[in-house]
């Protein structure tokens, strides 16, 4: 797409009828939405067909004008496909650049796309289609991650690492569980991704500027011909509120929040103090003085533009909170921010699947810590409540063995018998389970970390995956039919 901002000129504007002066020249920089809205031109002339169609049908405006507004359109999306369509700053924004370019294009009959219309409820319409495709690519884009994640859980169902609270060695867990949390957190924001699809995919058309129109439109037509799941049920509601923009923000939020920590994770594991694991020399970088240098570049940026994302989100809040209905152009402020949100994740949702999938694990590291720091010790304190000691009881009991071991730099399996019986009788009489294994296998609860309880998490999750995807692809053929079917001209 050509973007030569063209300075303006003195004529006069699609909407200059009361004015006699020229618009100031730092104003009209001021205002134009056009050097980031040109992004919405697809979603603009998909609605501008669609109106148009509704209006002919509705006998609102000739047959014959609706045909060659149909045209034209068709003619500009063209134009803008082969970036040979000229952004001019003084038509403010991709609504006033489009009608302007059809009027050049086929005249008088150009004025009349405007009936029963508003940039209110226009740009309203716009945003709503491209998030609702936003939101089914971004579904996708999670779908890689967790399809990774899944294929590394399967390969690491036999790998043990230390559980960690505090960032201290609590208790052994299998990297394959490990690996299945964050694919529980992802289905979580496919869900709330799946949820707001419902509520974005509607139409705000036939609002007009803010009280409905007076023209006898049919709103769910144009609905059905957008593939939209219904209307907006109040004119001022439907121009004024971006709360679909909000929760957009707030999903990406939250999905940059999880991978995040996963990916803080992969900076603590690559260091020398974890060494558990090694990135691939394609996902990291290296010192400009420094030769011995890998820095896990990728995973500290996931990191850092999480800020940038929740930036946008409060920005947006902020911009929205005290706003009176119906329509201000603060509203022109929701664009920049979640235009960059969206191609911020994007990035990471393609740059981790590939990343993730080359990361080389140290099992035998892993497993070492995993045994160290007295991680068996909520175990040991099972293991005699198994013998009929109540749970505070052995709680204490393990306690005094651990300062007794710290003591004498010893640890649970170097202790010999003489040792366990002077602590308690039952520790003589039975061996407790001393090893990772013992305490991984022991924990066949639903959702922990047994390893017949993680085969089970990783099967449904697969199946889970698999559903997913098949959901994103029918809602984006759907959609695609509906817009190839607008697109070409032919009725419903
Ligand atoms: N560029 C505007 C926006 O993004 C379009 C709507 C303008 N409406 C108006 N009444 N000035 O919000």
């Amino acid at each position: 797409m050509s973007r030569s901002w063209n300075l303006p000129s003195p004529s006069s504007k699609l909407w200059g009828g009361r004015f006699s002066k020229a618009t100031d020249r730092w104003v009209e920089e001021l205002n134009a939405s056009i050097t980031f809205d040109h992004r919405l031109a697809y979603y603009d002339i998909l609605g501008s067909l669609a109106h148009v169609r509704m209006l002919a049908r509705q006998g609102i405006i000739p047959e014959i004008d609706a045909v060659a507004i149909g045209e034209g359109l068709r003619t500009i999306l063209g134009e803008l496909q082969r970036g040979e369509f000229t952004f001019r700053l003084e038509d403010e924004d991709i609504h006033l650049s489009v009608e302007r370019r059809l009027r050049e294009l086929i005249g008088p009959a150009a004025g009349r796309l405007h009936t029963a219309r508003s940039r209110n409820d226009q740009v309203a319409l716009d945003l709503r289609l491209w998030t609702r495709d936003a939101v089914i690519a971004l579904g996708q884009g999670i779908g890689e991650v967790v399809r990774a994640l899944l294929d590394l859980a399967d390969q690491h169902r036999e790998t043990v690492l230390p559980g960690y609270t505090h960032l201290q060695r609590a208790q052994p867990v299998l990297l394959a569980h490990h690996f299945h949390a964050y694919v529980a957190m992802l289905f979580r924001d496919l869900e709330r991704l799946r949820e707001l699809y419902r509520r974005v995919n509607r139409s705000p058309l036939g609002a007009g500027a803010l009280a409905g129109v007076t023209y006898p439109v049919d709103r769910q037509y144009v609905a059905d011909l957008l593939a939209m799941d219904g209307i907006c049920e109040n004119s001022l509601d439907a121009v004024s509120d971006r709360d679909f923009v909000i929760e957009f923000l707030g999903d990406l939020s939250l999905l940059m929040t999880h991978l995040s920590r996963l990916a803080e994770e992969l900076i603590l594991w690559s260091s020398g103090e974890f060494g558990f694991v090694e990135i691939d020399d394609a996902y990291a970088t290296g010192s400009s003085i420094m030769p011995q240098k890998k820095n896990p570049d990728v995973a500290e940026l996931i990191r850092a533009k999480t800020g940038r994302v929740v930036g946008h989100l409060t920005g947006l809040l902020t911009v929205l909170k005290g706003l009176p209905l119906a329509y201000n152009k603060d509203l022109q402020e929701d664009k920049e921010g979640v235009f960059d949100a969206f191609d911020t994740v994007s990035l990471i949702l393609r740059v981790l699947p590939p990343m993730l999938r080359t990361l080389r694990f140290r099992a035998s590291r892993m497993a070492e810590a995993a045994a160290g720091s007295f991680s068996l010790a909520t175990d040991l304190a099972d293991h005699l409540v198994r013998q009929g000691m109540p749970f505070r009881e052995a709680h204490e009991l393990v306690g005094r063995v651990v300062a007794y071991c710290e003591a004498n730099t010893k640890d649970f399996p170097e202790l010999t018998a003489a040792e366990w019986a002077s602590f308690h009788p039952l520790l003589a009489e039975t061996r407790p389970p001393l090893t990772v294994w013992d305490a991984v296998r022991a924990r066949e609860v639903p959702g922990g970390t047994g390893p017949g309880q993680v085969s089970q998490a990783l099967e449904q999750a697969a199946a889970r995956l698999a559903e997913e995807i098949v959901w994103l692809e029918v809602e984006r053929q759907r959609v695609a039919t509906a817009e190839s079917r607008l697109l070409s001209g032919a009725s419903l």
